[in-house]
């Protein structure tokens, strides 16, 4: 099988999973769909994962850094970036059964071992990030965004892109995504732009030094 054909075969299985989960919430009363968000994947969406290959393949990042790994739909697409760069992806979860679903996909698309997964508290694993941070795509819960962002601050690359998803939506994230773009903006050296992609994408560089 070739690599594309393995990759495309992948996300098929996810597009279908996606059809099915949307299905399944859509039966349930709406009070009842938070109560089953581990079992989704909730996913970037494809027209987000596909500008995060454009990032990163446009600025040849290496050490990419995914904070929610989930059941690994974004890892997909950050792995597949990071062979076309030579990178590697350290992707953080907490939830084990998650994670071993992840590896599971990535390891059919032949993309597994370009992925360094690790399982436990981000806020609290990514003290042992190695660095200079190349890129960065933030996907967990929305109350640890800051706290991520400041704990790797210091580790990231002149140039490094930090990309947070769920700036616009759901709107119970939305006083959370406030607080982080501003907290983002805050630094000197940070420029950022909001997207109207998928779920809205903050886009932050850090500015090379002269
Ligand atoms: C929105 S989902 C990630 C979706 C994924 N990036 C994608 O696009 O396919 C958020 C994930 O973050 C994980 N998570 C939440 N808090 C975490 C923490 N403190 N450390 C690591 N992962 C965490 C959740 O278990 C969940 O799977």
């Amino acid at each position: 099988m070739t690599d594309e054909k393995a990759f495309a075969d992948v996300l098929n299985h996810y597009r279908h999973r996606i059809i099915e989960e949307r299905e399944w919430l859509e039966s349930l009363p709406p009070e009842q769909r938070m109560g089953h968000r581990d079992r989704i994947l909730l996913e970037v969406g494809e027209e987000a994962a596909n500008l995060l290959v454009d990032l990163i393949v446009g600025a040849g990042a290496k050490t990419i850094v995914e904070l929610g790994t989930s059941f690994g739909y974004s890892t997909l697409f950050l792995a597949n970036a990071a062979k076309r760069t030579g990178g590697k992806v350290y992707t953080y979860e907490l939830a084990a059964e998650k994670q071993a679903y992840a590896k599971e996909r990535l390891a059919e698309a032949g993309l597994a071992d370009l992925v360094d997964w690790r399982l436990g508290d981000a806020v609290a694993l990514l003290e042992g990030q190695p660095g200079p941070v190349d890129f960065v795509f933030i996907d967990l819960w929305k109350d640890l965004y800051i706290p991520c962002f400041e704990t790797l601050y210091p580790r990231l690359a002149d140039g490094a892109i930090v990309v947070a998803d769920n700036m616009l939506f759901p709107e119970q994230s939305l006083p959370d995504a406030v607080a982080y773009r501003a907290a983002v903006r805050a630094k000197p050296d940070m420029e950022a732009v909001l997207l109207d992609i998928g779920n809205g994408l903050d886009i932050g560089c850090k500015i090379k030094s002269p």
